[in-house]
């Protein structure tokens, strides 16, 4: 039986890219993003694939109880709300929007899935973070306060699952060509989606754990 990886956010930019690589690599995939039609587009584009695909609005309470609880071989909690702002200042404020997928869906989240895996003593658990965490850029302090709200979140996935047969992944990409820049200047050293999937794929494939940063 090959193995099954769930994956947020998988119809665009770094969540397409992982979903192009694992099935590439005969791995069973539930993908979940809110637009019906793209998901219909990503089944389409893989014939020859085993995809599931669930159209769920992670942010809120009803969309995470519609994930079906199942013991993944990997979860990849990659879906977030990219914006700018500021913490101070903006109506509305993007820190009170951002919080409610990149931070509390993903908790949700790992709340709904991971007894499943903890009950069969296998899986990986891998949250895609930001290399933001580490230099917090001015006109972005309401999403990178998210992105350490979820590095909070990992700490304690990653002490709370120590010796449980789960493994921890934070993998936190520099800026990376995606739908996510369409209204940024994006730097002359962007990252191609695909590299940043295949660091994850390889994180999963050789369960390489902690925080690894790729650039
Ligand atoms: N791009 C970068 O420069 C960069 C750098 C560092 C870290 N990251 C992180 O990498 C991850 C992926 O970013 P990306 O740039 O690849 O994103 P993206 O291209 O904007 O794609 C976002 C994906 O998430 C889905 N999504 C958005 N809101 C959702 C919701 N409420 N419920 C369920 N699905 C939702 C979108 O589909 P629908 O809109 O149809 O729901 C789409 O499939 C994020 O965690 C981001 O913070 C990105």
């Amino acid at each position: 039986m090959s193995k099954h990886v769930l994956i947020t956010g998988a119809t665009k930019g770094i969540g397409r890219a992982c979903v192009d690589i694992f099935a590439q690599n005969n791995w069973r995939i539930t993908a979940i993003a809110r637009t019906a039609d793209d998901l219909a587009a990503l089944e389409a584009a893989l014939p020859g694939a085993s995809v599931i695909t669930l159209a769920a609005d992670l942010s809120t309470e009803a969309g995470v109880a519609a994930v079906p609880v199942l013991a993944y071989d990997a979860i990849i909690l990659n879906a977030a709300t990219f914006a700018p702002g500021q913490l101070l200042t903006g109506t509305p404020d993007a820190f009170t929007d951002l919080w409610a997928l990149n931070v509390k869906g993903n908790h949700l989240m790992a709340r709904r899935l991971l007894p499943a895996l903890l009950a069969a003593r296998q899986g990986h658990l891998l949250v895609v973070g930001s290399l933001g965490t580490d230099y917090w850029p001015a006109h972005l302090t309401a999403y990178v306060a998210t992105k350490y709200a979820l590095r909070g979140l990992f700490l304690g996935w990653q002490a709370e699952l120590a010796d449980t047969g789960i493994h921890t992944t934070l993998i936190a990409p520099g800026a990376t060509l995606t739908a996510s820049w369409e209204k940024e200047e994006p730097p002359a050293d962007i990252l191609p989606a695909d590299y940043v999937a295949a660091a994850i794929f390889r994180a999963i494939q050789d369960q390489q754990t902690g925080r690894m940063v790729v650039t």
